[in-house]
């Protein structure tokens, strides 16, 4: 299968740690054997730190965004650095240099691209690239939910959910550098219009991820 895998800045470098890198290391090379596999990875707490000091300097949201983007990008590094000889060395800036690395036959990794999204919507919009068969979007909570499960204990998880669900929960959330919400517009746009088979997951233990290729876990989302 050709699998895109999203993995939460939040996830990550949660704990500004080198251990999450390397448990995933291995999870990713097992499943490398077996699919093609792209890998976008997120900014988490260090991206949102720099966003706010670029914010208090007056920079402007794209701007910000873009202080964002360097951040996923140094993650995917560290990444890359862990993966070692499995990833291609170099992080690719947008959707063709990402098609054109794999060619090497090695993991690919990046992080942003341009401003206004988040990397949900860039492992979307690489998934509709190269044509993946699976996007598994690996997130810090057990799927997607009808409201934020870190401030409302009675948010209940979705099995399933329709892009169009999605959409009306998305309606009226907040669309600044370093905010976007689980899933960004763009992001589900994308998933609708071309029906990419997409499944929200913990990321807690990596294993999931190898889960999530033959078993339902978490949030299924079906393109309406
Ligand atoms: P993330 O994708 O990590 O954003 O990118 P997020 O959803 O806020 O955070 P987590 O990781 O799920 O907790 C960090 C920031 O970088 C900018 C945005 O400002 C985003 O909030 N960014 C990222 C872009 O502008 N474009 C991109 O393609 C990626």
């Amino acid at each position: 299968m050709r699998i895109v895998v999203t993995i939460g800045g939040s996830i990550i470098i949660r704990d500004n740690d080198y251990q999450k890198f390397k448990d995933y290391t291995d999870v990713l090379i097992e499943m490398k054997a077996e699919n093609e596999l792209f890998v976008v990875v997120g900014g988490g707490k260090p991206a949102r730190d720099y966003i706010n000091i670029a914010r208090e300097l007056g920079a402007s949201e794209a701007l910000c965004d873009d202080i964002g983007i360097d951040v996923t990008r140094l993650n995917a590094r560290l990444l890359i650095m862990a993966l070692g000889d499995a990833a291609y060395p170099v992080v690719p800036h947008n959707f063709a240099e990402a098609l054109e690395y794999s060619q090497s036959g090695k993991l690919v990794v990046m992080g942003g691209t341009e401003p206004a999204h988040s990397t949900d919507a860039v492992g979307s919009i690489l998934a509709e690239f190269i044509g993946a068969d699976l996007l598994i979007n690996v997130t810090s909570v057990n799927g997607l939910y009808d409201k934020d499960p870190e401030k409302y204990p009675d948010a209940i998880m979705f099995e399933e959910v329709t892009t169009s669900q999605i959409t009306d929960l998305l309606a009226g959330k907040d669309i600044k550098a370093g905010t976007y919400e689980f899933f960004d517009h763009t992001a589900i746009g994308i998933i609708k219009r071309s029906g990419i088979n997409t499944v929200i997951i913990n990321g807690d233990d990596p294993q999931n991820l190898i889960k999530a290729t033959w078993e339902k876990i978490g949030t299924t989302i079906i393109p309406d």
